[in-house]
């Protein structure tokens, strides 16, 4: 983004970006030398940019391909802000963006060899017990929320304010206006107007699907408009989407059609009966091939653990292996998996089910008691 910033009276053009790496830019525009970069997440991989040479100082550990040591690394190729557009607002001198906190273990795969399907980084994802242990006990990993909406000051070098988000809620394209509002919109279906001077919530609007792209303002005839384009669908996968250009106004009185019934399919794992090695394997198959996409526990594409493939062999291995579903986006992975290795992989999941099963059930068993101890009689 291309603006005029004053610093102690001197105006300056520069170029500015949250890139994923976590440092927010700062170049002066004619020359692209670097006039500061500050982290807006935590940052691990880097200490510091060094500003004469505009080069990251890298945390050594972090180069897991030469330690041959899993590194613990935020953030992650996620991006700490990724593609949706920023804004600025001349008026307060503040960029507006969402954050994102994101951690992950990289190890070198000493066993990698490039597949036609897959993820080919050479990074394993198959950490042993111990080390989801260390990952779990590491402090600066564990973060409060999702990441921020921020109203960050490109002069003074740090947020002028924040908006916390627990649930991936605000992490849309922003937009700055005139009348000193900012609007942005986010995974949870909400589009939202905050105040650009200190980020209070203003106004609140519905859109039945998330919001991920810039919003734009425009007149006709003198009156304002802010569109926006909303249609990145909501968890889980299978909710039906609600694609929509969506336009405002000042006293405009659309409604838009009650959204579609969707009850989400239940956690209904067969009992898992395969051997711990038969596990182990799977979990190293779904790390390399599956993780991506299906995530570890909640993704962006199906949760695997719901599927009602898991009880039906054949039906798995007719998407994983022949490409049932390839029209949809879930190509064949015969090229990289044996059957064996398709059979581990449904176990392993059987198993992620059958534990998400189990703490279901443990909870509903607590919340029941609960509910039965306050609606015994007190005695003194
Ligand atoms: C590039 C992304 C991607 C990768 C990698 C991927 N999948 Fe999928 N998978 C999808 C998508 C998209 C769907 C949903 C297709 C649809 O809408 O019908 C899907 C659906 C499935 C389903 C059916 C889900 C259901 O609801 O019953 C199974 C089973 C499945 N995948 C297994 C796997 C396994 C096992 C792996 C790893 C070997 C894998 N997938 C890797 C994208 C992916």
């Amino acid at each position: 983004m291309v603006a005029n910033l004053n610093f102690n009276g001197v105006t300056r053009r520069v170029v500015m970006q949250a890139p994923k790496n976590g440092f927010f830019y700062v170049l002066e525009a004619a020359t692209g030398k670097l006039i500061s970069a500050d982290p807006f997440v935590p940052v691990n991989w880097a200490s510091h940019v060094d500003i004469e040479t505009g080069r990251p100082v890298e945390n050594p550990a972090a180069r897991y391909d030469r330690t041959g040591e899993v590194a613990f690394v935020t953030p992650t190729g996620a991006g700490a802000h990724n593609w949706r557009p920023m804004s600025f607002s001349p008026k307060t001198g503040l960029v507006y963006f969402g954050s994102r906190h994101s951690a992950q273990a990289y190890i070198a795969d000493a066993d990698f060899t490039p597949s036609s399907v897959g993820t080919n980084t050479g990074v394993s994802r198959a950490l042993t017990p111990a080390q989801q242990a260390d990952m779990a006990a590491r402090e600066d990993l564990q973060f409060e929320d999702r990441g921020a909406l921020m109203g960050w000051d490109p002069v003074g070098r740090g947020p002028v304010w924040r908006v916390l988000d627990p649930q991936n809620a605000i992490d849309g394209g922003t937009l700055a206006t005139g009348g000193d509002l900012v609007f942005a919109g986010g995974g949870q279906g909400e589009f939202i107007a905050y105040r650009a001077d200190n980020g209070d919530r203003l106004w609140t609007f519905s859109a039945q699907t998330g919001v991920a792209a810039g919003p734009i303002s425009y007149a006709i005839d003198g009156e304002q408009y802010i569109a926006v384009a909303a249609g990145r669908g909501l968890q889980p996968y299978y909710q039906p989407n609600h694609s929509r250009l969506l336009a405002f106004k000042i006293g405009g009185s659309a409604a838009l059609p009650p959204a579609a019934e969707y009850s989400p399919p239940e956690l209904n794992p067969p009992p898992n009966t395969a051997s711990a090695e038969v596990v182990t394997r799977g979990a190293a198959v779904y790390g390399q091939n599956c993780v991506q996409c299906h995530g570890n526990r909640i993704g962006t594409f199906p949760d695997l653990r719901t599927s009602a493939s898991l009880a039906n062999a054949e039906l798995f291995n007719a998407i994983v292996l022949d490409g049932a579903l390839t029209a949809n986006g879930m190509v064949s992975f015969a090229a990289a998996l044996s059957r064996e290795d398709a059979d581990a992989a449904r176990a392993y999941i059987i198993t992620l089910a059958n534990e998400a099963k189990d703490a279901e059930t443990a909870a509903a068993a607590i919340a029941a008691q609960n509910a039965a101890d306050a609606d015994a009689p007190h005695t003194e």
